[in-house]
This record gives structure tokens, sequence and C-alpha cells, in this order.
């Protein structure tokens, strides 16, 4: 039924839904999880309130009825398949990603692809201008969706809005090679509290708006002038979290130890056993840990036939040219691995570009001793407070790199910088070795740490800090 009346005190944007449409070849429609880190908090975040989830449902087309999934109510926006090129392909992960990114790949420009997405952005707008109840609290999502702010602030200024940053905000030096630069910016001031993962990123946002937009910037509050909005805008880090009790709760349960161990004994009991869970991203830092690891065999420090690196790579992305180069690249590498190290039973490296439950994902982090996350540049990388939360044994080593949003927090990790193929390879080694004693004095302060900011805690502090805008909430703050 549809529910074109419907109004919600919490609406809640983002690019995508929580699940993707996807007709099975017997025609019968399927929902299927999104992939990503942001779906994975939400989730958690939207499961204990009322509200309504707005976001492409991830086919072109007409967007299918409002409707409700695992406990939330869901209104699709539609996008053609010349947005989905244009505007999400596109601009979106084509140059917006590439710039957030280092510039780790080149970015493309192209105007058509910034038109589709002023389009797609005021689209949104004018949905949840739709769905909002009076004076409702909007929180919006995310590098796709940076324009909504300002189109929904025309459209509806009684509203609330807040916008979260799930990836880096870049320097200046980067941002300002983006020729619709002050567009953007102009885009999130239209919004009442801004959130990042880290206070450089904010920084680098409230610088902008200085050096682009001439801003006056007061601490961390930006006063937008009149003919913007004429409000004041704060922006500062709140980092993101995953939902600690319930991943610690869920590795807890001895159906999820047996697989644990099935696994190990599945690839021959490897004395060393390395896992990688990633979005096949070019960001993630793959190809990094491959070549380290690689020349890890071939120097002797470790033996295919007795360490197995799992590395599991969710479909990403698929039609855009740095992903399936990467793809190529990342597939040859393990091809090569495994012939040259593998042994019959003992695999040196399993490789499944597949999505999986959490169930498999908690037995997986459980079995690992060694978890390696390489990224050149992450947000956060919810992956690496996911493991941290399902090792109740406070056993494994969680290997992390510097140029994570999480290595902010999470000082106890075996730190790399995946640039520094000598260090990853020393620092891979020195995990592997690392005693049971110090692999739990490590474990037991990442434990607490996670454990105390869960993503019950983001969300509050983000909603508290929307709520008191611009000023600073009195509780729950954000630094
Ligand atoms: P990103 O948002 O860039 O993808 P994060 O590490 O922050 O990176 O979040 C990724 C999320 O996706 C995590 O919650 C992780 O458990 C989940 N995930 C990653 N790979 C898979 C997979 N193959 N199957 C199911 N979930 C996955
Ligand atoms: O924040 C990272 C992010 O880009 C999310 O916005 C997104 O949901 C996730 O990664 C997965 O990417 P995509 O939606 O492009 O598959």
């Amino acid at each position: 039924m549809a529910d074109t009346a419907a109004r919600y005190d919490f609406v809640i944007a983002a690019n995508r839904l929580p699940v993707d449409r996807v007709v099975g070849e017997d025609g019968q429609v399927e929902w299927h999880r999104s992939p990503g880190g942001l779906v994975t908090a939400m989730e958690s975040v939207m499961s204990g309130r009322d509200g309504v989830w707005v976001g492409w449902a991830g086919e072109p087309g007409e967007a299918p009825e409002p409707f409700d999934e695992a406990g939330m109510r869901l209104h699709p926006v539609p996008l053609s398949e010349d947005e989905i090129q244009g505007y999400y392909e596109g601009f979106s992960n084509d140059t917006l990603w590439p710039i957030y990114h280092d510039v780790i790949v080149p970015a493309q420009f192209h105007r058509k692809w910034w038109h589709q997405y002023r389009e797609v952005n005021e689209r949104f707008a004018k949905t949840l201008a739709e769905v909002a109840e009076e004076g409702a609290t909007v929180w919006v999502h995310d590098y796709q969706l940076q324009l909504v702010p300002a189109f929904l602030r025309q459209l509806r200024p009684d509203l609330r809005i807040g916008w979260f940053d799930h990836i880096p905000f870049p320097p200046v030096e980067l941002f300002g090679q983006l020729p619709w630069r002050q567009g953007i910016l102009e885009g999130l001031l239209g919004a009442d509290f801004l959130g990042f993962q880290r206070p450089g990123d904010a920084e680098n946002f409230l610088r902008a708006c200085r050096r682009y937009l001439g801003m006056t910037v007061k601490g961390d509050v930006i006063h937008v002038g009149k003919a913007t909005g004429g409000h004041d805008v704060r922006a500062a880090a709140v980092p993101i979290s995953v939902d600690f009790s319930s991943m610690d709760e869920l590795s807890r349960r001895p159906e999820i130890k047996k697989r644990a161990k099935e696994i190990r004994e599945s690839l021959g009991n490897p004395s060393a056993l390395l896992l990688g869970i990633d979005r096949l991203d070019y960001t993630k830092g793959i190809r990094h840990r491959l070549k380290a690891y690689e020349e890890l065999l071939k120097d002797g420090s470790l033996d295919g036939a007795d360490t197995t690196f799992i590395q599991i790579a969710t479909p990403s992305r698929e039609r855009i040219d740095a992903y399936i180069d990467l793809r190529e690249h990342v597939e040859g590498a393990v091809g090569r691995i495994n012939g040259n190290y593998s042994a019959i039973g003992s695999p040196a490296m399993e490789y499944l570009h597949q999505g999986y439950g959490r169930e498999e994902l908690a037995a997986l982090f459980l079995a690992a001793d060694v978890m390696v996350v390489t990224p050149l540049r992450d947000g956060m990388n919810l992956v690496a407070k996911e493991y941290i939360s399902c090792r109740h044994d406070n056993g494994g080593a969680l290997l992390l790199s510097e140029f994570t949003g999480a290595a902010e927090e999470l000082r106890e990790a075996f730190m790399v910088n995946p640039h520094d193929v000598i260090g990853l390879k020393r620092t891979i080694m020195d995990a592997i070795n690392s005693s049971p004693q110090e692999r739990s004095r490590r474990m037991k302060a990442l434990r607490r740490r996670v454990r105390r900011n869960d993503v019950q805690h983001w969300a509050s502090a983000f909603l508290d800090a929307l709520e008191a805008a611009p000023h600073k909430p009195s509780r729950h703050g954000p630094q």
C-alpha cells in the first residue's frame, strides 16, 4: 500500500536503502542487503526508532511503493539508467570518491554528471519535504547527497537538518580541484549541523568554507550570509561505530564458535590465518597487502602450506573502470600466489568475491589470527571495529592502516603505513608472532573503547549535536 500521506518526525536519507531490489531468474522479487558501512550503522540506529528511510532501491526505473522491511519503513526514490551512470557511477563515484580519497586514481570531471547530481539531489529533497512532519528531524547521509541540505531548507525551513559524512573530507588543495566546489559547500551549508569522522575532516571543511566562500568561521561555527540562508552551521567530528553488543553476543554463540573451528579445519588448520574483508575498492589497499604477503611467501618468512590469507572482496561499483582494473589485478595476484605457494588442502590464499551474512562474518572474525586492514584512505573502517567486537576471547591481532578514521581511536592496533612495503611486511610478522599475552593486552584495551563508543553512542552524539546546533550539546557532545 502506498503511504503518500504519511508524515514522519524522524527521517533519514541515504543514496541507498538498506536493501536492494533484485529480480530472480524465476521473476520473483527478492530484497538483498545493500553493501557498505553506512547501511550496517544505520540499520542498527533505525531498528530502535520510529521513522522512515528515503533512498534508492538499487535498480533503474520507477521506484517501488513505500514498504516495510526488517522492521523499517522504506521510501524508495527512482533513478533512471542514465542517472545511475551520471549521478551515482559518474559524479558520486568517479568524481567525488577519488577527490575525497586522496586521488588514489584520477578523478573524472564531466558537466553532464554534475547536472545529473544536482537533479537527483533536488529529487531527494522534494521527497524528504513530502514525508517530513512539521518541525521534523532530517538526517542526510554521505557524499552522494551534499546538495540536499540547501534544497531542503529552501522547501522546508521548519525542519532540523543534519548531514553526516561517512568518508573523509579532503584537504582544500584537493577539494579545490572540483569545478563545482562552491555549489557543494553551499549545498552542505543548508544543514544546521554537519558531522565528520575525524576532527581533521571537519577542519578541512571549515577551511574550504573560508577559502572558497569567504565565510566567517568562529571555532567550529560558520555564519552563513543572508543570500544563502542567514543561519549558523556547526561542523564537528562524531566518529561512527558498530553495534558492539550484538556482534559480541553473536560471536559467543556455540554455532558461531563451531563454524570458526570448521573454517580453520577446512583450510588444513594453518598455523597462521590472516583475514581481509572489504568492498573490492581501490581505497582499501588490497593490492598493497597482497604484495607484502606474496613477498613474505617468496622470501620464506611465511610458508604457504602452513599459512592462509582469506580475502573476502565484496562486489562493488562493478561498471566503473578503476574497479574493473582493480578486480583484474587482485584476481591475477591471488592466482599467482596460490599457483606458487599453496599445497593441496592448504591454500596460501582463499579469495571470495561474494556477500555474506552476519553469522559467517562473525565466524571468520573469530577464526582469524590477524585481521589485515590496510586502506590507503578510509573514512572510518567499520570492519576493524567489528573484528574487535567479535573477539570476546581477547585473542587475535588487528593490523590497521594509519590512514583510516579508526586509527584515531584504535591506538593499540598494530599500526602500518600501507605504502611502506617493508614496514607492512615487518608488522604482519610482528602481528603473527605476537604472544597471547600481548594480543590479549591490546585486544582488551581495544574492546573497552569500542564497547563504550558504539553505534548507539554515535547516533545519540550526532542527534544531540543536531538538536543543540549551532551550540555544543551539554551531553554526548562530539569533541
Ligand atoms: P565501506 O563502508 O567503505 O564499505 P566499512 O568497513 O566501513 O567500509 O564497512 C563495510 C561493512 O560492510 C561492514 O559492516 C562489513 O561487515 C560489511 N561487509 C563487508 N564485506 C562484506 C561481505 N562480503 N558480505 C557482507 N557484509 C560485508
Ligand atoms: O560511506 C561509504 C559508502 O560509499 C556508502 O555511502 C555506501 O553505502 C557504501 O560505501 C557502499 O557503496 P555503494 O553504495 O556505492 O555500493
